[in-house]
C-alpha cells in the first residue's frame, strides 16, 4: 500500500534556499505562522518558504533564542515571539511538544485557523491521562483548550525526515498524501491548500474527531499513502467520499 520514495528525492529536496516552489501558488493568504521551532516546525517552515509563504516562527522564549536555528534551518523565515506569530498570520501551525501546549494562553489563537501538528507520545510527553485516554483524539482536547480557534488536525502523520523527502509538485509521480480533519469546513479547506502547497496531496478526513486515525497507533500514521489509498482508508464507504466536503467548500469559496 505504501508509496515508495522516488529514486531521486534530491530533485525535490534540494538544500534550503534553492528549492523551487512546490506549487504555483493559488490565491489566498500566503502568510504562515508556526509555533514551535524544533524538528517539525523548522521542517514545515522550510517547505513553506520554498512554496512561497511568508513565514514567522517562534519557540518558547524570545525571538533571539531561535534566531540562529531559524537562520540555518529555515532561511527566509522570521524568528519572532509567539505573540508576533499570532499577529503575523491567520493560519498557524502548532508544533510544540504535546505536553507543553497548555503553556499557551487559552485565547491566544482567537479566530485563527490552528493546524494541530502535534502527536501525543508517552516516551516524550510523559503520562498525560487526558491525552492518553482522549476518546476522540488529542486534537479535540486542543480544540477544547483553544475554544476560539478553528482547529484542524494535519501535518502530524509523517516524521520530519519523511515529510522533507516526500514533498512533490502537484501531479508528480509518487506524490503522497496528508490528511486534514476538522469541524470548520473553511478551516479544513485552508489546511488542504496548505498541504498541497507544501508538496502533498491532501485528503479531507472529516470532523476533528476523525483525527484519531491520523495519530500514533492510528491506521494513517507514519505510512506513505497515495491520496486514493488514504481516502479509502479514512472513508471506506464511497457515499462519504473524502473529497466531497472539500470540493463543496472549494466551490463555495470560489463562487
Ligand atoms: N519530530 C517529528 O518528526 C514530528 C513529526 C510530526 C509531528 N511532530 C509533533 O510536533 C511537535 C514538536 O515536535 P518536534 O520533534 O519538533 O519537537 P522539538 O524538536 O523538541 O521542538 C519543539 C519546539 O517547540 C518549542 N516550544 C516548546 N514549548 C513551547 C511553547 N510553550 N511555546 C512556543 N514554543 C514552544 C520549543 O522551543 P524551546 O526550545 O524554546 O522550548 C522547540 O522549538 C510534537 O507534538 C510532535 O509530536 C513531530
Amino acid at each position: 500500500m505504501a508509496t515508495q520514495p522516488p529514486d531521486s528525492p534530491a530533485d525535490f529536496a534540494l538544500p534550503t534556499g534553492t528549492q523551487e516552489p512546490v506549487s504555483s501558488g493559488e490565491t489566498g493568504d500566503v502568510r504562515l505562522g508556526i509555533v514551535g521551532a524544533g524538528k517539525a516546525g523548522t521542517t514545515i517552515a522550510r517547505a513553506a518558504i520554498a512554496a512561497g509563504y511568508d513565514v514567522a516562527i517562534s519557540g518558547s522564549g524570545p525571538a533571539e533564542r531561535i534566531a540562529v536555528i531559524v537562520d540555518v534551518l529555515a532561511p527566509g523565515a522570521s524568528a519572532v515571539s509567539t505573540d508576533e506569530v499570532v499577529r503575523h498570520a491567520d493560519l498557524i501551525v502548532l508544533a510544540v511538544p504535546t505536553h507543553r501546549f497548555r503553556e499557551l494562553p487559552r485565547d491566544l489563537f482567537a479566530g485563527k485557523i490552528l493546524i494541530d501538528a502535534m502527536n501525543y507520545w508517552e516516551p516524550i510527553d510523559g503520562v498525560d491521562q487526558e491525552l492518553a485516554t482522549a476518546p476522540a483524539g488529542t486534537s479535540v482536547i486542543v480544540q477544547e483548550r483553544f475554544r476560539s480557534a478553528r482547529v484542524v488536525k494535519s501535518l502530524n502523520q509523517l516524521g520530519y525526515h519523511e515529510f522533507e523527502e516526500n514533498r512533490r509538485p502537484p501531479g508528480a509521480p509518487g506524490r503522497i498524501a496528508i490528511a486534514a480533519a476538522g469541524d470548520d469546513p473553511a478551516a479544513v479547506l485552508a489546511a488542504i491548500q496548505l498541504v498541497d502547497r507544501l508538496g502533498f496531496d491532501a485528503v479531507d478526513a472529516g470532523p476533528l474527531e476523525a483525527g484519531l486515525a491520523l495519530e500514533p497507533d492510528g491506521p494513517a500514521f507514519g505510512v506513505a499513502y497515495t491520496a486514493d489509498e488514504l481516502s479509502h482508508l479514512l472513508w471506506p464507504r464511497p457515499v462519504h467520499s473524502g473529497g466531497t466536503r472539500a470540493r463543496k467548500a472549494l466551490a463555495g469559496a470560489l463562487s
